[in-house]
């Protein structure tokens, strides 16, 4: 055969191939069996295999595997603008007013679309191929996250080739995860003791700013397409021109976008979707009503953050009634007891609910929460439910009032109630629930990192007496782990090796890792800040505690009796004499005055690539500025790294500058 037989022949099997693919993953009209697909892609990678100099990018061979160039941030075509909220049909009205007000004696055509929660993207496709793809950032800048949507099959790689083609096009979509999906990722994360993601947002924000694009392309991604953003070389005059538009050349759009003619019918789309969006297998936070012609959004224009002709209409949070069968009391690292509500199973935005935190005994008390109560559950977005209110109305006589018992329930010590009665303590240190605690919290993410050292070995490892204490993991053996449940040697040397590695996580992470109550993973950086090593902390006075810009008495206290236990210095020392870091070399002030560090506020999200966050810090408090645990008005910067939380919502929601890993090193060495 000849060269350009067979270049015609892998051009023919990828034109076949992206048909097929849209209709399986856009159209969700599949014409073919995964068999059969299977077999075309088998073809092309046969033929490409065999002819490498005819691999194109935009293959459909080519999804996975290309090279992440997460913390590049780079500009949108047009600002991505967020939208204002509003909750009731009245701001409804007083939207249209403004609208009829900025443009008087004219028509309006409204248009209402899902409100999708996931993470908003942009894709620029230049002729016809994609090119690039980057998240919202801080609306002008985001972050180039190109091979990881690839890997998203319901992002076309090439578009369906149309007669007016724009040469650029740039368009904006939502990346979700489906709810039963969400699910799914969440059970095998708890399986590998990993945290399970909140909300379908946060695990689509997480999937979609990850290093290695295969993790990508293992998650359950998808996209719905809700608007063009810029487009070279054609005319149009209105939104709805635009869906339909971005449908001929192949992307996924949502079926549920209606055009209206009048305020009342836009109330009527959101009152029947308050309901109606329990039948849709993905989670909605409201909707988007938006003016249809585009020299109207013109004439109309933005404010600073939003634009004046489009508003969402949020959903009230999702609410359900069910019964508490029995309140069961947890016992929490620093002694804490909790009492959780096990309730009748029922479904609540898709999740079948079977527990609910009472928080303390005050709030069972507030409440008026019995045994028995029949209650309103509600989940505004969140994957944990709350309790909302209690139909006393509906009590039998049979409902029994529950108090936190005067014994751990655990150990059988008696409990300790604090002076405003807010928390129950079981106050013996030994405690084999405040220890397993205990031990999970010094080997979690933000402290000691200790991979693979999850609640179910930690049980064992309890269990079977190997672990008095968190200084016990610094003498485990290999051979101690084979002995585990479940427990290959493969696992057992990770693990090892795990524990081993966590010599080298920043004394502040250690100091948090000790888990004292008040000693958050931002208390403990001010601290090591100040003190520089836990000796010189544990050698403190109240008043130099004190004396701390951010510490009060109750951190200072709770400080002070910590380190004055002789059980806790023996301990101290052991962990100290396993090689764990205990002191970090002093920081002098060397920024600039005119450095962009000086004085602002810094909060930081996900793991960084180049350093940890505590480095990260210290580098920002050398340059004079500050760090934060919490996004808010105040903050100057949010700096994300990979798999961000919901800090990084929180900054979008505020407007906060989002600084990618690769701009803050950058500012960090200019
Ligand atoms: S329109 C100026 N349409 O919601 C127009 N946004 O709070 C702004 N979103 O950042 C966007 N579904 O990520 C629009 N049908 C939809 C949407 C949608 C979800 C997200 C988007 C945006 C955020 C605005």
């Amino acid at each position: 055969m000849t060269n350009d037989s067979i270049q015609n022949q892998v051009e023919a099997l990828r034109e076949q191939i992206c048909y097929h693919e849209r209709k399986y993953f856009i159209d969700d009209q599949p014409e073919i069996s995964d068999r059969e697909y299977d077999q075309l892609m088998k073809e092309l990678e046969r033929l490409e295999a065999a002819h490498p100099e005819f691999i194109t990018l935009d293959s459909p061979t080519q999804r996975v595997g290309g090279e992440t160039t997460l913390g590049t941030s780079v500009p949108h075509r047009g600002q991505m603008l967020s939208l204002d909220n509003t909750y009731s049909p009245e701001e409804l009205y007083d939207f249209d007013q403004r609208v009829r007000k900025a443009l008087p004696d004219q028509p309006i055509a409204y248009v209402t679309e899902l409100k999708i929660d996931g993470l908003g993207v942009a894709l620029l496709y230049e002729e016809g191929r994609l090119v690039r793809g980057a998240t919202r950032g801080d609306g002008e800048y985001g972050e180039d996250v190109t091979a990881n949507l690839r890997t998203l099959r319901a992002i076309p790689l090439r578009l369906t080739r149309i007669q007016l083609m724009p040469t650029v096009l740039e368009v904006r979509g939502e990346v979700f995860i489906p709810r039963d999906r969400l699910d799914e990722v969440n059970r095998q994360r708890i399986a590998e003791d990993q945290a399970p993601f909140a909300n379908a947002r946060n695990a689509a924000a997480g999937s979609v700013r990850l290093l290695d694009s295969s993790i990508t392309a293992s998650r359950p991604l998808d996209i719905f397409i809700y608007s063009l953003g810029y487009a070279e070389g054609i005319e149009i005059p209105r939104h709805t021109d635009a869906l339909t538009l971005l449908a001929d050349l192949g992307f996924k759009m949502n079926p549920h976008t209606e055009p209206h003619s009048s305020i009342e019918e836009v109330i009527a789309y959101c009152h029947r979707w308050t309901t109606d969006r329990e039948t849709i297998p993905y989670d909605t936070d409201g909707i988007v009503v938006k003016v249809d012609s585009l020299q109207q959004q013109e004439i109309l224009g933005t404010t600073a953050k939003s634009p004046r002709w489009a508003i969402a209409c949020k959903f009230p949070a999702h609410q359900v009634k069910t019964q508490i069968e029995a309140i069961e009391v947890q016992v929490g690292r620093t002694g804490v007891l909790t009492p959780v509500a096990i309730l009748s199973p029922v479904q609540l935005a898709g999740a079948t609910i079977t527990h609910a935190t009472l928080h303390n005994e005050q709030e069972l008390i507030r409440k008026d929460v019995h045994v028995g109560d029949t209650v309103f559950l509600e989940r505004s977005g969140d994957v944990i439910p709350k309790i909302t209110a209690v139909l006393t109305d509906q009590r039998k006589g049979t409902e029994k009032v529950f108090r936190l018992p005067d014994h751990c329930p655990v150990c059988e010590t008696p409990v300790q109630r604090s002076e405003d009665q807010a928390a129950v303590r079981c106050v013996n240190v030994a405690c084999s629930a405040q220890l397993k605690r205990r031990i999970e919290h010094f080997a979690s993410r933000n402290a000691l990192n200790i991979d693979g050292l999850g609640p179910a070995i930690v049980e064992q490892l309890v269990r079977v007496g190997l672990l008095g204490d968190v200084a016990d993991l610094y003498a485990l053996k290999q051979e101690d782990l084979t002995s585990l449940e479940r427990m290959g040697e493969k696992s057992a040397e990770n693990l090892i090796n795990a524990i081993k590695g966590s010599r080298d996580i920043p004394v502040a992470k250690v100091l948090f890792g000790l888990g004292i109550p008040h000693v958050g993973a931002n208390v403990a950086e001010l601290l090591i800040d100040h003190f520089s090593s836990i000796d010189n902390l544990a050698d403190a006075t109240i008043e130099d505690i004190e004396s701390i810009h951010g510490i009060g008495p109750q951190i200072a206290k709770s400080l002070l009796h910590f380190f004055s236990q002789p059980r806790v210095q023996e301990f101290l020392k052991r962990l100290k004499d396993a090689g764990l870091q205990w002191a970090t070399e002093s920081s002098e002030f060397t920024g600039t005055s005119d450095s962009i560090f000086v004085d602002k506020t810094f909060v930081l999200t996900g793991s960084l690539s180049t350093m940890t966050r505590s480095e990260a810090s210290e580098k920002i408090k050398e340059r004079g500025g500050k760090v934060s645990s919490s996004v808010s008005q105040k903050t100057d910067y949010l700096i994300a790294g990979e798999s961000p939380g919901s800090k990084y919502d929180r900054a979008i929601q505020l407007d906060v500058p989002i600084l990618t890993e690769q701009e803050f090193t950058q500012k960090l060495s200019s």
